[in-house]
């Protein structure tokens, strides 16, 4: 048996009566700030050059991000350069702060202080680990070094930053991150940032963020919102403070943990786009921002172009965001399943026969135009596909409207065609399907030409005279005639002098494709085959007529085919 897992140290969860936060519910966005360029970058194989920040910046001030983190400037020449071209190349909106990380080391909050020279809206971040584990096994302190070592760092900061923002009129404000602070106990994370807080100087009215990293995942949403709901209550002068999350996904559970430490107290968010960083990577903004969306609440982030901001990212990252990545990936406005496509047809149908202010389509918890997504892929078809799914891709990618009786008919014949293919086949595939299958159907007889006339008997009724001349295969050209109460019903009664006694027009449907002079008329016409066959037949012309009878002879040709 393995044991390894008994090398493991659980999670403590704290004690905690009375918890608030399960009843609250999230009714507005955080404050989110993206660590896109510093988190996500430094995790990257190959990070993004100079260019690709510059743009991945100025990306993200599109969608609406108003703190970004730039990166950690005195560590690294790169990110020193990236600063310095967003900076002196005017390259940042007055409403947008840029944030800088640095430990809270001497030499590296002197040169973080270079690097932010001219800029008008800046964020120091400062930070130093706390927890039990990093107290151990790397600074083999105790807090009250740990202590130290922040409140030293807050000491030079709240120098430097005082005089910066004196001489050049910048808004400057602090955020100090207890790094590891879920692995940190819960009185010492109080600690060491109340003593920040007390050098800080903050004030309702210059508030410090303190971020509150789970650097390593390590516990469950639930106990991390118990964390953060003890650290707000015990924090004084939580007033003074804006309470932010930095969560990371090693248990997969970023995106929750965010929701939850939102209900607990949080409110600001840092996090990446599509989760890339560290590891597992950071939270996923664009997850948490849409989830918001979809509860009819403003994220104030527009990811109304997905697929632009995700094909940049996969571009400069070099990173793939996932097939099934919520609200993003290739697949997740398609259904394969007959079942949900079938409900996905019949919440289309429901939203237009009832047009009103709410999206209620089954299995789609996002309208996909909202993200920039269009219906065409909605239904992908493969052979597990029901019988609406190719009937919903004719009438969407198409504008085909196949009447409802006929979709089992068409659909058999996809599923044929993907069971030969062995693979999803497109919707040009389908269109093919249903061109080869009755447009274009080559049987056994042909239409030569024909002509309707209206006939008004004694009584004064009305009936239509069809006269044609058919062709069978090679052979000499037949005239045919006959009489019905409309055009159809005459041409089926003419094909009894091809000896085709007992076809019987069963059901008729017609509209046009395409608009203006370019509009084709088509007509779906079901017939019985003497045998009791009932099946469909499609005509197409710019006469409407010709194309019911070019239906009857189709349905006729596919039956004898
Ligand atoms: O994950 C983390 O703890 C960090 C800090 C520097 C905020 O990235
Ligand atoms: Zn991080």
């Amino acid at each position: 048996m393995n044991t390894g897992h008994q090398k493991y140290i659980p999670f403590q969860p704290i004690e905690k009566a009375g918890r608030r936060w399960p009843n609250r519910q999230i009714s507005q966005a955080p404050i989110w700030c993206s660590v896109d360029l510093r988190d996500g970058n430094q995790a990257l194989v190959n990070p993004m050059n100079l260019q690709e920040k510059l743009e991945m910046f100025q990306l993200l001030c599109g969608i609406g991000v108003k703190e970004i983190e730039v990166g950690f400037p005195s560590a690294s020449e790169t990110e020193y350069e990236t600063l310095r071209a967003l900076i002196d190349g005017g390259l940042i909106p007055d409403d947008v702060a840029i944030q800088v990380l640095v430990q809270a080391r001497e030499h590296l909050i002197r040169k973080t202080f270079e690097a932010i020279e001219g800029a008008k809206n800046v964020i120091v971040h400062f930070y130093n680990s706390t927890s039990t584990l990093q107290r151990k096994v790397v600074f083999r302190t105790d807090m009250q070094g740990i202590v130290e070592i922040a409140t030293n760092g807050a000491r030079l900061i709240k120098q430097l930053g005082d005089a910066f923002a004196a001489r050049t009129g910048a808004r400057l404000r602090y955020e100090y991150s207890p790094e590891s602070y879920m692995g940190t106990e819960p009185e010492n994370a109080v600690w060491v940032c109340r003593e920040v807080m007390k050098i800080m100087e903050a004030s309702p009215a210059n508030r410090i963020i303190l971020n509150l990293p789970s650097t390593v995942e390590n516990c469950m949403p639930n106990q991390f919102a118990d964390l953060i709901e003890d650290f707000c209550d015990r924090l004084p002068n939580r007033e003074s403070a804006i309470i932010s999350l930095h969560p990371h996904n090693d248990r997969g559970t970023a995106t929750a943990t965010a929701e939850l430490g939102l209900l607990a107290g949080a409110e600001r968010l840092e996090g990446t786009l599509f989760g890339n960083g560290e590891r597992t990577g950071n939270c996923d903004m664009v997850t948490v921002a849409l989830n918001m969306y979809t509860q009819a609440i403003d994220p104030k982030l527009d990811f109304g172009d997905i697929n632009r901001i995700r094909d940049f990212y996969e571009r400069v990252t070099k990173l793939r965001v996932h097939e099934r990545h919520p609200y993003a990936g290739d697949l997740v406005f398609t259904a394969f399943s007959g079942s949900h496509q079938d409900a996905i047809n019949k919440g289309h149908a429901w939203m237009r026969e009832h047009p009103g202010d709410y999206w209620e389509i089954p299995y789609l918890p996002l309208d996909p135009a909202d993200v920039g997504r269009q219906y065409e892929p909605v239904v992908r078809i493969n052979s597990q596909s029901g019988k609406g799914g190719a009937a919903f891709v004719m009438e969407h990618v198409f504008g085909y409207r196949l009447p409802k009786a006929m979709h089992p008919e068409f659909g058999a014949a996809v599923q044929r065609y993907c069971e030969q293919a062995g693979r999803e086949i497109t919707p040009d595939e389908i269109l093919q399907i249903f061109r080869q299958e009755y447009v274009n159907y080559n049987g056994l007889y042909r239409l030569i030409s024909y002509k309707l006339s209206e006939v008004i008997d004694t009584d004064g009724e009305s009936a239509v005279h069809f006269e044609g001349r058919v062709q069978r295969n090679g052979d000499p050209v037949v005239a045919i005639e006959g009489d019905g109460n409309g055009p159809i019903n005459a041409a089926c009664n003419a094909l009894n002098h091809l000896g085709l006694e007992g076809y019987r027009f069963v059901d008729y449907a017609e509209h046009a494709v395409g608009a203006g002079a370019d509009a084709t008329g088509v007509a779906y016409i079901q017939v019985e085959s003497p045998v009791g066959r009932k099946l469909f037949g499609v005509g197409m012309s710019h006469n409407i007529n010709t194309a019911a009878v070019r239906g009857v002879l189709c349905a006729v040709n596919r039956d004898l085919g």
